[in-house]
Order: C-alpha cells, then structure tokens, then sequence
C-alpha cells in the first residue's frame, strides 16, 4: 500500500537565468511533518509553490494522493481543476496570515468553507469549533487587527484547516513571531495537521521549529542536499 501523499520527481523551475529547482525529488507520506531548511534564496519557496500547484515548473512531476480516490497529477491539472485541488484538499499558512483585515476572526475563517459552497451558519459553527481547538474562544468577533500576533497566526491555522485540508503548507509561518508565540503557534500547527492524521510541509529559518517535525530536508541551490534528520549535541 502506497502512503505517501505527495511525491515530487525531477522537478526543475528557471525564472529567467536564476535556477531556482534543479532536479528535486521528495516523498512525503502521509501524516509525517516534513521542515524545509535552506538560505535566503535557495528555492524552498519555489519547491512549496510547484508541489502545492501554484507555480508550474519546466519540468518534472508532482503526484498528489488522496486518502480517497485515484492519484492526481498536479503538474497536468488545468487551472481550475489545481485551483480547485488547492480549495478542497490543501490547506496554506504564511508567514503574514493573509487574513482579512475587514472581516472577524471567526468570518476569516467560515470564508474558506463559504467559498466551497457551505451555508454561512453552518460555517460559522464549525469555524468556531476550530476556533475553540486553538484556543480562541471568546476571540470570535475580534478583527484582525485587534489580535496578537500570535492569535492571528492561529487564526490563519483554523482557516487552514477548517475545509478538511489533507495537506498543509506552510511557508515560515512562525518567521514574524518570538520564541514562546512561536512555539505555541507551532504547537497549533502540529496538533491540527499530524494530530488529526494530515500532512504538513514546512517552510522554516528556526531551528526549533525544524527539531519538532518528523524530518527536515536541507535545500541548497534548488536541490535537497540532505534528507537525514540532523544529530543535535
Ligand atoms: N517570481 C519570481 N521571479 C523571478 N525570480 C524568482 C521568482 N521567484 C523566485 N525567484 C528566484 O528564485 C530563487 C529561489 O527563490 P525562493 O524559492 O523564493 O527562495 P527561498 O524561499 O528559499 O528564499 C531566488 O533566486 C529568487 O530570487
Ligand atoms: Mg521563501
């Protein structure tokens, strides 16, 4: 039985004459939090956007699969079947939420059901669910700007997953937050991906971060040059 969920080949991207993939292959099975590691530039970016179908790349292939269902080529998707495989399946968490200042905590996050077709009350009752998972109750009504960093991090988590998202990425989703928010935030992130059975790809500068996945993988100039945990002394 095959349980990776997704499983990248070859995959090679060029903006102009910057190399940003070089050949990358990484499987990431089902239920494993996986950390990207690497410099300011070497393509861990890039690597998100390709294997979550927003960036297609020159050449390679990505291959999603679902819990249910027969395997799907992201790579050959048009764009309203990876917009709709993004919607459905993935979910997305940023260093800045991406949230939206008009809107509440709670309609943030009853947004993502809304936009797959869920009736706005129903919504709002599983977006408050989540909200009391993560620790926000009684932060319901508050907008953006009215949250701690920290809270509105956790906000974007529950929009995140709220649609049942299979496979989470995050793209240094801790990068503008200090340790112990960080590490809360993180503790959110995991308990809502590998906790419910899911999958998270992780994009991070932190160390810390890096030690609480299942494995990190090193990028270096658009290739992963490790995929072995590092020893910690
Ligand atoms: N849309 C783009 N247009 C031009 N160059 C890009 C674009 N996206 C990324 N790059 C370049 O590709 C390389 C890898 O970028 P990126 O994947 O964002 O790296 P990282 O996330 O590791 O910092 C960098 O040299 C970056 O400048
Ligand atoms: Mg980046």
């Amino acid at each position: 039985m095959n349980s990776s969920v997704i499983e990248s080949k070859s995959l090679t991207k060029t903006f102009g004459t910057t190399t940003a993939l070089a050949g990358v292959d990484l499987n990431v099975q089902r239920g494993e939090s996986v950390a990207i590691m690497g410099a300011s530039g070497s393509g861990k970016t890039t690597l998100l956007h390709v294997l979550a179908g927003i960036t297609a790349p020159d050449s390679g292939s990505v291959q999603y699969f679902p819990a249910a269902g027969a395997p799907v080529d992201v790579t050959a998707l048009n764009e309203r079947d990876r917009s709709r495989l993004r919607r459905e399946s993935f979910g997305f968490v940023f260093q800045q939420g991406l949230l939206i200042p008009e809107l509440t905590a709670i309609e943030n996050i009853a947004l993502a059901l809304m936009i797959n077709g869920s009736p706005r009350r129903q919504a709002l009752e599983h977006a408050a669910g989540w909200m009391a998972s993560l620790g926000l109750a009684g932060f319901e009504d508050r907008r953006i700007g009215e949250l701690s960093g920290g809270q509105a991090q956790r906000v974007a988590i529950a929009r995140s997953q709220v649609t049942g998202a299979e496979l989470v990425f995050a793209d240094e989703p801790t990068g503008a937050l200090d340790s112990q928010t960080s590490s809360d935030v993180m503790s959110a992130l995991l308990w809502s991906t590998t906790g419910q059975g899911r999958s998270l790809i992780v994009v991070t500068h932190d160390a810390d971060v890096a030690a609480r996945c299942s494995r990190t993988v090193h990028v270096r100039d658009g290739l992963i040059v490790s995929a072995v945990p590092e020893v910690r002394s």
